[in-house]
C-alpha cells in the first residue's frame, strides 16, 4: 500500500499526472495511478510543485525590525549601522525564537530549502552556533544551508579571517564575502582572491554580496569570474546582488557577462530588497538597481532569485513567500513574457535549487516526496494570485496545510463566488 497519493496533479510542464508516494520516495509519476494509499489528496488539476527555494537570506537579522529603531533612510548603509548598534544586545534564546518562527512561515509558504548569511564579524559567533543549531533542529523539515558571511568587511574588519574560520570549522557550510564595502577597490579584489583559495583549499562553494551598490565601478564580479576559472571553482561559486550591473556601460557588461558564463557564476537577484535600498541617492530618473537579470538569463547563466531579508534593519517588510520575489522580480525586470514569466518562476524553485546544489530536487519517482500543492492552474496563475499552498509535502509527509481562500461577493440578491479565474463569455 502506498502511503500518499497525490491524483490529477498539474505539473509546471502543463502534464496531468498522479503522483505516488511509499516511505519518503516518490514511487512513481504517471497519468494514471490506481492503487490504495494511506492518504490521498486530490489536486483537482491544480498545480504541484517542487518546493520553493530561497538562496538568499539572512536569518540572524529577521524579525529584529523596529530594534533599536527603524531605518530612516532606506539605504544599505544606515541598515549595516543599524545592524551594527543591535548586534551587542542580541541573545541566543532571542535569535533561537526568530529564527525557529521564520522557519515555520517558510514552510508554511512552501519553502523548504534556504540559504542564509550569518554575520562573523561578532568575535563570539553567537548567531553562527544558534543557526548550526537551528539547521540540525529544522533538517527533518527544511533544508538550511549556512553561509559565513563577513558583514564588516574580509579586510576592513578586524578579526574576520579568524572569526570565518572559525565560523567554517564549526560547520557553515559555505564561504561568503562583501568586496564593496571593503576600504579600496584593491581591497575588494583581494578580499575575493583570499576568499575563493580558502574555499579551493577547504572544497566549499563561494556566496557572495558583491557589487550590492549603484557604482557602475564597482566590479568585483569581474575578479569573482577570474578567481573562479583560475581555481576550478566552476559551478560553485554565487555573485549574489550585483546590483551596480544596472549602472554599468554596456559595452562593458557584454564582456562581463560572457566572462561569468565561461566561469559557470551563479546569480542571484534579491528584487524586493534591491527595488528598496538601491537608487536611493538618485534624483530622477531613479535606477530600479536590480541586476541584469532577462541578459543574464538569455546568456545561459543560472539566475536564481532570493527573497534576503524580512522585517529587518534593511527590509520591515515580507512573509518568506518567493511568490513575491518571483512577482517583484518580473515587474522590476520586465519579464513579462510568458516563457519569461515561467523563468522567474523558475528563478525560485529550480534555478535557486542549483545554486545550493540540492542534488536531489524534483517532482521524479526516486526523488524525496518534497512538494508543494497550490490553489491555483499553473505556474503563471501562481505569480498572478499569490495562491494558498493548500498542501505542503516534506519527505511524503504532510507538514502544512492552508485552507482554500474563497470569496463571496453579495450583490443584492444575488451572490458571486469570486476566484479571480478568467471567465468563458
Ligand atoms: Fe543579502
Amino acid at each position: 500500500m502506498l502511503d500518499l497519493l497525490v491524483s490529477n496533479a498539474r505539473l509546471h510542464d502543463g502534464s496531468l499526472v498522479d503522483i505516488a508516494v511509499a516511505g519518503s520516495r516518490i514511487s512513481e509519476v504517471a497519468p494514471r495511478i490506481e492503487a490504495a494509499a494511506g492518504k490521498t489528496i486530490d489536486a483537482a488539476g491544480q498545480l504541484v510543485c517542487a518546493p520553493f527555494v530561497d538562496p538568499h537570506f539572512h536569518m540572524d537579522s529577521t524579525l529584529t525590525a523596529g530594534l533599536p529603531r527603524y531605518n530612516t533612510s532606506g539605504t544599505l548603509l544606515e541598515g549595516i549601522a543599524l545592524w551594527d548598534e543591535l548586534k551587542p544586545s542580541l541573545t541566543a534564546e532571542a535569535v533561537k525564537a526568530r529564527a525557529l518562527e521564520l522557519c515555520r512561515w517558510s514552510i508554511a509558504r512552501g519553502t523548504l530549502a534556504v540559504r542564509s548569511h550569518v554575520d562573523v564579524s561578532d568575535p563570539r559567533l553567537l548567531a553562527v552556533e544558534v543557526l548550526l543549531e537551528v539547521r540540525e533542529e529544522m533538517r527533518p523539515w527544511l533544508d538550511l544551508q549556512l553561509v559565513a558571511f563577513p558583514q564588516n568587511g574580509y579586510l576592513r574588519h578586524p578579526g574576520a579571517p579568524q572569526n570565518l574560520a572559525r565560523a567554517l570549522d564549526l560547520g557553515v557550510d559555505v564561504i561568503g564575502g562583501i568586496p564593496h564595502f571593503e576600504r579600496s577597490e584593491p581591497q575588494g579584489r583581494e578580499s575575493v582572491r583570499l576568499l575563493c583559495e580558502l574555499a579551493a583549499e577547504r572544497g566549499l562553494a563561494v556566496d557572495m554580496h558583491c557589487d550590492e551598490s549603484d557604482d557602475p565601478w564597482s566590479r568585483h564580479v569581474e575578479e569573482l569570474a577570474l578567481q573562479t576559472q583560475r581555481l576550478g571553482l566552476q559551478g560553485r561559486v554565487t555573485g549574489s546582488h550585483l546590483t551596480s550591473m544596472h549602472s554599468m556601460d554596456n559595452y562593458y557588461v557584454t564582456k562581463l557577462i560572457a566572462l561569468m558564463h565561461e566561469a559557470q557564476l551563479h546569480v542571484v537577484a534579491n528584487p524586493l530588497i534591491n527595488i528598496t535600498l538601491q537608487g536611493r541617492h538618485d534624483t530622477y530618473p531613479k535606477r530600479r538597481g536590480m541586476t541584469r537579470v532577462k541578459e543574464l538569463m538569455a546568456a545561459g547563466i543560472n539566475v536564481a532569485m532570493g527573497q534576503d531579508c524580512i522585517m529587518d534593519p534593511w527590509y520591515s517588510l515580507g512573509s518568506h513567500d518567493m511568490l513575491d520575489v518571483a512577482h517583484m522580480g518580473l515587474h522590476v525586470g520586465h519579464l513579462t513574457g510568458r516563457d519569461e514569466m515561467l523563468a522567474a518562476f523558475d528563478a525560485v524553485t529550480k534555478n535557486a535549487a542549483a545554486v545550493m546544489q540540492l542534488s536531489e530536487y524534483g517532482i521524479e519517482t526516486g526523488k524525496p516526496a518534497d512538494f508543494v500543492v497550490l490553489q491555483c492552474a499553473d505556474p503563471i496563475e501562481a505569480l498572478r494570485l499569490r495562491p494558498a499552498r493548500l498542501y505542503v509535502v516534506r519527505r511524503g509527509r504532510i507538514i502544512a496545510e492552508t485552507a482554500p481562500v474563497l470569496s463571496r461577493v453579495i450583490l443584492g440578491s444575488a451572490q458571486h463566488e469570486v476566484t479571480f479565474k478568467s471567465v468563458e463569455p
